[in-house]
């Protein structure tokens, strides 16, 4: 406890070492206990790399592309967020198989019985640069965490690791070792905004599905950015502004590559390059901020 009061702002705490919400903490052993099915299909990555995208695209696929059957619920009903509480467990719980589930977990903390059930998993990844930008203004409108207060501030926050769900470095790096030893399709953000439609059949290569050229358009023109970001059951304009205060910024913000470029400073680029360099290093994985 006195930890998380030292090294944490209110609402935040740890577990083994990575920074999580304190609400994420409270529940942690029901989370760690979670019983995956066969067939769950789960859609991973650090916050704001794409997951609201994948996740619309894996669920249309599970769906065979049928647009009104992936407008049956809201987005965070029909996806559960694995490690958001109790109420998103119950929804996952009560679900028919296939099921789709979100998570934001390092591969280290997920629930073993998605390994003992050899589960399908789509991991999303950004480049961090975007990445951290997009999580910057999704601080600023969420406001159930903690006020970012400054760019230079948050810019710290995410190089020292102790955003919530900690590490960017620990959390890619992790992921892309084990995809050789799981079922885990390593998808990048950058790959998605330059040919969405052949990142949308490698995932469905990876599901076994194959659809006609009028399917694929269909789920491609559904899960645009346009689409999503006019589409009420997927944008979030369902939460109050008490929780999502849209006015500040929208969850569909700008969906491109090189926002960062309008960010960082020219100094704080430097600082960031030299870090990426460090931690990166060896790792065999690489990102690219510009398309
Ligand atoms: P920006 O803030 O850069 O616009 P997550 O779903 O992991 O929270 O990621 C959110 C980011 O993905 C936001 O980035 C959002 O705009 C972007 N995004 C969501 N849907 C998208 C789509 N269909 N195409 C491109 N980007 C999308």
């Amino acid at each position: 406890v006195m930890q998380e009061l030292e090294n944490y702002p209110p609402g935040m705490g740890e577990i083994e070492g990575v920074a999580l919400l304190k609400g994420v903490c409270d529940v942690w052993d029901t989370v760690y206990n979670f019983q995956a099915r066969d067939g769950d299909i789960v859609v991973a990555s650090y916050p704001k790399s794409g997951t609201t995208w994948m996740q619309e695209i894996l669920d249309l696929i599970v769906q065979d592309g049928d647009v009104e059957k992936s407008q049956r619920a809201l987005g965070f009903i029909k996806v559960p967020f694995l490690e958001m509480g109790h109420t998103s467990l119950e929804v996952a719980n009560t679900m028919p198989t296939p099921r789709v589930l979100k998570t934001h977990l390092p591969i280290q903390l997920m629930p073993p019985s998605f390994w003992e059930k050899d589960v399908k998993m789509v991991y999303i990844a950004r480049n961090p640069k975007d990445c951290m930008v997009s999580y910057y203004y999704f601080y600023k409108m969420d406001q159930t965490l903690p006020d970012p207060e400054t760019w230079d501030n948050f810019f710290s926050t995410f190089l020292k690791g102790s955003l919530a769900w900690g590490d960017w470095f620990d959390h890619v790096t992790g992921w892309w070792k084990a995809r050789d030893e799981h079922k885990i399709l390593y998808i990048f953000y950058e790959d998605m905004i330059e040919d969405s439609r052949r990142e949308l059949c490698k995932v469905m290569r990876f599901l076994g599905k194959d659809f006609s050229e009028d399917v694929v358009k269909k789920i491609l023109h559904h899960t645009s950015f346009k689409a999503m970001k006019a589409n009420p059951m997927i944008n979030f304009s369902v939460f109050s502004e008490s929780i999502f205060d849209q006015s500040v910024s929208s969850f569909m913000r700008k969906g491109t590559v090189g926002d960062w470029k309008n960010h960082f400073l020219v100094s704080q680029n430097i600082i960031f390059d030299n870090e990426y360099k460090k931690k990166m290093e060896g790792s065999g994985l690489e990102f690219r901020t510009e398309v």
